[in-house]
């Protein structure tokens, strides 16, 4: 009875010694008499409720070379100089969380290759040259712009704004920048602007702008980005889209000491090609396509009511074009304004009565549900078509002559839903 007892008062004050230990500790290298602390894991350190005027604090004492991930939280600061800090890590992963700042200050003498910004309320970033930082990303921030100092980032390759209040972009921020992708989804967005003549985004090849509030969009913007694959732009106000671009010229831009580079169109190469196989392969221009590598654009949920298919005719490589979830009446396209090689275009969830569309040659498949088509005359389709969604449409599907099942003949057509 007495041995058991015993034992447990031992085993008891052992636990009371190791916690007396413990918060001897959490004393000794926290609080400081300042009113942040810091946790050290095994490869992370986490500063906590950073506030102004904590001299001692400013001197990161505590931080050594182990830490691979550093991160701030609920911190409240006026200017965060990340300067002294940065000196004393080699961490490859910079986090900032749950902080207020007006200011942040990222040193050129900073390892991180990926730095994280999450619910931080900050007006202005400044960055000095710098090699190691790839992945720049900001969710949930009061960011109202991006800072022209990205442009000193020589190895950034991702820039990702969320859920932030960024509210017009100008690619000026990224010439020279070697981005290959430029995510900036459910900010405020008004405006996207490119200036004339500018060389930028050499090797971006997918832009998000989703879930923004762009009313009009200049995809002349893109012409010149020679790498861009896919441009996602749904879920904002556009009412129109258009390319003004001046193909009456050749257009050269300067490429980084690599001498020029000289864009025009391919189409007329392209159609070449299409109509004559057998022709002996024409010699392919001596410029660079406009758009030469778009394969697919996203501007499904708008408010787009009418389409001009020629803002899409230098879109030589276009192979899917979503319209879904806009206003549009009719689609109707004439043989110079289609792009050369669309195959897949999604015009379901809208509004339309009326379709010529024989003209796109290369059209394998068309989504049309939920649409308003009374009459469907099939010589309004491409002939190769094989794919045709028509569910509710206010149709009478068997009076389709491919979908008349009564006669003999062999069903010719695109295989119909509807
Ligand atoms: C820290 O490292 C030690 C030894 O490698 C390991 O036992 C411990 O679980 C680690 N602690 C954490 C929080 O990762
Ligand atoms: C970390 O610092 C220690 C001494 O301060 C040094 O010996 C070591 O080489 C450093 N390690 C790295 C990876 O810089
Ligand atoms: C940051 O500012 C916001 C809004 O003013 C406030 O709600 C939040 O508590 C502040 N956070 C810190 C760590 O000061
Ligand atoms: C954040 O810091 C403020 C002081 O700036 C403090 O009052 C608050 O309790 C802290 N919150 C957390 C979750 O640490
Ligand atoms: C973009 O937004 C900033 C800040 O809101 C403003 O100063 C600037 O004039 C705007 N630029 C354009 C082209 O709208
Ligand atoms: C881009 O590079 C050119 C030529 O090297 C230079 O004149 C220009 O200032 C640079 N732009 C930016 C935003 O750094
Ligand atoms: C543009 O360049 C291409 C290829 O070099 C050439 O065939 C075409 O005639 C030029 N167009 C104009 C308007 O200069
Ligand atoms: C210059 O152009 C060549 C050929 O297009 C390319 O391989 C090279 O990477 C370019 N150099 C620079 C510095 O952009
Ligand atoms: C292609 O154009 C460049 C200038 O843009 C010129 O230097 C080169 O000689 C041209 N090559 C041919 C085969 O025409
Ligand atoms: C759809 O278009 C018809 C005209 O073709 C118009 O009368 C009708 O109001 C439109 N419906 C909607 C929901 O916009
Ligand atoms: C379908 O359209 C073609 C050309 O527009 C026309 O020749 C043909 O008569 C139409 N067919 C029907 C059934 O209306
Ligand atoms: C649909 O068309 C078929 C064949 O023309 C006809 O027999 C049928 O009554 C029509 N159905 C409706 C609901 O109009």
């Amino acid at each position: 009875m007495c041995d058991c007892f015993c034992e447990e008062l031992v085993l008891l004050l052992e636990q009371m010694l190791v916690l007396c230990f413990f918060m001897f500790c959490m004393l000794l290298m926290g609080i400081d008499a300042s009113n942040f602390t810091y946790i050290k894991g095994n490869v992370s350190c986490t500063i906590i409720g950073l506030t102004n005027g904590e001299g001692k604090v400013q001197s990161y004492d505590f931080l050594t070379n182990s830490t691979e991930e550093l991160v701030f939280k609920n911190a409240s600061i006026d200017v965060l100089d990340l300067t002294v800090p940065m000196e004393k890590v080699t961490s490859w992963k910079l986090l900032i969380s749950d902080s207020n700042a007006t200011r942040i200050i990222f040193p050129a003498q900073m390892s991180p290759s990926m730095v994280h910004l999450v619910n931080v309320g900050v007006d202005d970033l400044q960055f000095e040259e710098n090699t190691n930082l790839q992945d720049f990303r900001v969710d949930y921030a009061t960011l109202p712009v991006i800072s022209p100092t990205v442009s000193k980032l020589a190895a950034l390759d991702i820039l990702w704004v969320t859920h932030s209040a960024l509210a017009n972009f100008s690619f000026e921020v990224l010439e020279n920048s070697s981005i290959s992708l430029l995510y900036l989804v459910a900010n405020k967005i008004e405006t996207v602007t490119i200036a004339p003549g500018l060389r930028c985004c050499e090797n971006l090849e997918e832009i998000f702008l989703s879930d923004n509030k762009l009313k009009t969009l200049d995809l002349a913007t893109f012409a010149f980005m020679s790498k861009l694959k896919t441009l996602f732009v749904e879920n904002n106000q556009l009412v129109e889209v258009y390319t003004n671009l001046d193909t009456n010229h050749n257009q050269t831009f300067e490429v980084g000491g690599n001498g020029t580079r000289q864009f025009c169109s391919w189409r007329s190469y392209y159609l070449q090609q299409d109509d004559d196989s057998s022709i002996d392969e024409a010699p392919t221009p001596n410029c660079t396509d406009y758009f030469s590598a778009l394969l697919s654009m996203q501007l499904a949920r708008n408010h787009i009511v009418t389409l001009n298919f020629r803002t899409f005719s230098l879109m030589n490589s276009l192979n899917s074009l979503d319209l879904s979830s806009n206003r549009l009446v009719n689609l109707v396209a004439s043989e110079d304004e289609v792009p050369v090689r669309l195959s897949e275009l999604f015009v379901s969830n809208n509004n339309i009565s009326d379709i010529q569309l024989a003209k796109f040659v290369s059209l394998k498949a068309l989504y049309m549900y939920d649409n308003s088509l009374t009459k469907l005359n099939m010589s309004s389709l491409p002939v190769e078509l094989d794919y045709l969604n028509l569910v509710n449409n206010p149709l009478n599907c068997s009076e389709l002559p491919h979908m008349n099942r009564s006669t003999n003949l062999p069903s010719l057509g695109p295989y119909t839903e509807c």
